[in-house]
């Protein structure tokens, strides 16, 4: 007897014949009595009568002791039969992981109703689409998300072509339409046609019957567009650079470790000194004087900033000015408060143009991190609530990993970890979820995974990983079902109301009630510009700031500089003012100064991001 499944038939065995020896006993029992009853009765033989109740006696006693012993054997049996299933349940839980196939399907229609069965929540939920098993849709059993567990995140995943931007499209549309505001990284353009009802066909609407999408008809939606910096098609957004920090700015301009840790003593210093760096000439500006001898006497005791270093960091800033970093490093300030709008009851859509920066999408997600760092920081505590306050969707999510710091890694992941209780929900979308790090993978609650390719021996790895991260499934062999899905479907698996994993389901998504397809830069430029948004941050607001107050200093110690610069001057220009800035005596006391007077301590938040 060696497997609890043995053990377990065994007792069930001993059991059956202890119950069986009892009834006999028992039978017996009632004989005898039958038949003493009819001896009284009979008013017979004394010593017979006698005897024939002392049999009984006897027969019932034998009976009691057989019922006693079946009684404990099946108590056996059960303990033996319980630990048997949790062995099973252990060896099938094995046998997942090892990435073995699970047992066959049961029919069709019971399977799909039984996965929706895991999908039916009291609450207000967001409709995913309908069940499939076997290639076979049906558009009774709906997979959903609640709304209550949007703040729990999620992950948008597939190959090339498979119809991520198309679900998250849906997504936005559903979470407008509840009244929740979403903000979206429109990388291709294809999602501004959000603001736009979509064309409808006969294809699209049997799509829609058979996703569940019974009130399915096309619609447009509220959108904000908006671009980062003066050069896109949206209403431009800016961020000062004390506000971006050491952290953010690094990763956009591909700093290595040392690097980040020098700019971070250069923001310290600033901080310290309540100098407000607003765009990338004032931060160039304090660079310049920390390497300067004087700057070394403004850096004891906070280390030293090597001139090489410093020098790495200044000719990236140039390059980021190069790429449009002057026109997005600025005033005013993106207000967050803008980001969380609704109009006539729907959530307003704000859509991050990537348009002129498609050459730096680095620049443009790392951009976005810091609008997330921003909500944050600004919105309340909220808790747990029953619809998401805003919902956040980084499309191609691998840029903002790729090659990332360990600060900044973890600081997406505290990010993430942290804003759910401000009623965010944050959604990253990317080709392979294992291009998402495992910290931040584990705070992801649900997964719409789209078809994946298996040509390589990597996309084998990675297919054989993503499976792993899927709750058990008798309905499908996952990593046969991820590499088979069709355009537009995806293995779903969200959380409950109650927190808990929904079963796996093959979900065939519904088709988005907007349009299909960009709406064209020519539109989207109209829109933004008859904006509300545009009269707030049309403009670029030059204000006194470092760089500033040190040219009119100089201009004003310096008989050789007529004027001080005037807006519209050229780069060349700046540079050689710049210098002159740093060379100026009167801007070197100032400097110094400035290190026991000026303003408030600047205090930082997450991400190094400033402390409003
Ligand atoms: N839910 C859907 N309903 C109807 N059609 C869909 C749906 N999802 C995808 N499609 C079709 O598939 C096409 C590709 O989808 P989509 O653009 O969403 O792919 P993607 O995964 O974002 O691709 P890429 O990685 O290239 O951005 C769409 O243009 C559309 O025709
Ligand atoms: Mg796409």
């Amino acid at each position: 007897m060696s497997t609890p499944q043995e053990r377990a038939a065994a007792a069930r065995k001993a059991a059956e014949e202890a119950a069986r020896v009892a009834a006999e006993a028992a039978a017996a029992a009632e004989e005898a009595e039958r038949e003493l009853a009819e001896q009284q009765a009979g008013a017979g033989d004394g010593a017979k009568v006698e005897s024939a109740a002392a049999k009984a006696g006897e027969t019932a006693a034998v009976a009691d002791e057989a019922a006693v012993k079946a009684g404990k054997t099946q108590a056996a049996a059960e303990k033996a039969e319980a630990e048997a299933s949790k062995t099973q349940a252990a060896a099938e839980q094995a046998a997942a992981e090892a990435g073995e196939k699970q047992p066959a399907a049961e029919p069709a229609s019971s399977a799909a109703e039984e996965i929706a069965a895991g999908y039916a929540f009291d609450g207000a939920a967001l409709e995913l689409g309908t069940v499939v098993v076997d290639g076979t849709v049906d558009p009774a059993a709906r997979v959903r998300i609640p709304m209550r567990t949007m703040n729990r995140h999620g992950l948008v995943a597939g190959a090339t072509g498979t119809g991520k931007t198309k679900t998250l499209q849906g997504i936005a549309e559903q979470l407008s339409r509840a009244g929740v505001p979403v903000v979206l990284a429109d990388i291709k353009g294809d999602l501004s046609g959000l603001s736009q009802p979509g064309a409808a066909n006969d294809k699209l609407s049997a799509r829609a019957a058979e996703t569940g999408a019974d009130d399915w008809r096309p619609a447009g939606y509220p959108t904000e567009f908006v671009s980062l910096g003066t050069d896109g098609v949206g209403v431009p957004i800016r961020a000062t650079i004390t506000s971006f920090g050491p952290v953010l700015l690094s990763k956009m301009l591909g700093l290595n470790e040392t690097q980040e840790s020098t700019l971070g003593l250069i923001f310290h210093w600033a901080d310290k000194n309540g100098l407000a760096l607003l765009d990338l000439k004032d931060l160039r500006a304090v660079i310049t004087h920390l390497t300067s001898p004087e700057g070394k006497e403004d850096l004891k005791g906070i280390g030293g900033v090597s001139a090489a270093t410093a020098g790495v960091i200044l000719r990236a800033l140039v390059n980021l000015e190069a790429d449009g970093g002057d026109t997005f490093f600025g005033e005013p300030e993106l207000d967050p408060s803008d980001l969380v709008r609704v109009a006539g009851g729907q959530g307003v859509i704000t859509l991050f143009e990537l348009g002129a920066q498609a050459a730096r999408p680095v620049m443009f997600s790392t951009f976005l991190m810091w609008v997330l760092a921003d909500l944050f920081q600004t919105l309340p505590e909220v808790g747990d609530v029953d619809k998401p306050k805003l919902v956040f969707i980084f499309d191609e999510a691998h840029l903002l990993f790729a090659d990332a710091s360990k600060a900044f890694l973890d600081q997406v992941e505290q990010t993430v970890k942290l804003i759910r209780s401000k009623g965010v929900g944050v959604f990253f979308c990317t080709q392979l979820p294992t291009d998402i790090p495992n910290p931040v993978l584990s705070q992801l609650g649900a997964r719409i995974q789209h078809a994946l390719r298996a040509f390589t021996p990597d996309d084998q790895k990675a297919l054989s990983k993503t499976v792993r991260t899927y709750p058990k499934t008798s309905a499908y062999d996952l990593e046969k079902a991820l590499t088979s899905l069709g355009t537009g479907e995806a293995v779903v698996t969200v959380l409950s109301e109650r927190g808990a994993p929904t079963p796996v389901a093959w979900t065939r998504i519904q088709p988005p009630r907007s349009l299909m397809d960009t709406i064209g830069d020519e539109a989207i430029r109209s829109r933004a510009l008859s904006s509300s948004l545009h009269g707030k941050y049309g403009q670029t607001i030059d204000r006194e700031s470092a760089y500033e107050i040190l040219a009119a200093k100089v201009a004003a110690a310096d008989e050789t500089v007529q004027s001080a610069p005037a807006p519209g001057r050229s780069k060349g220009d700046e540079d050689s003012t710049a210098e002159r800035i740093m060379k100026n005596p009167a801007v070197k006391s100032f400097l110094r100064s400035a290190a026991t007077a000026a303003g408030r301590e600047i205090s930082r938040s997450i991400f190094g991001t400033r402390k409003r």
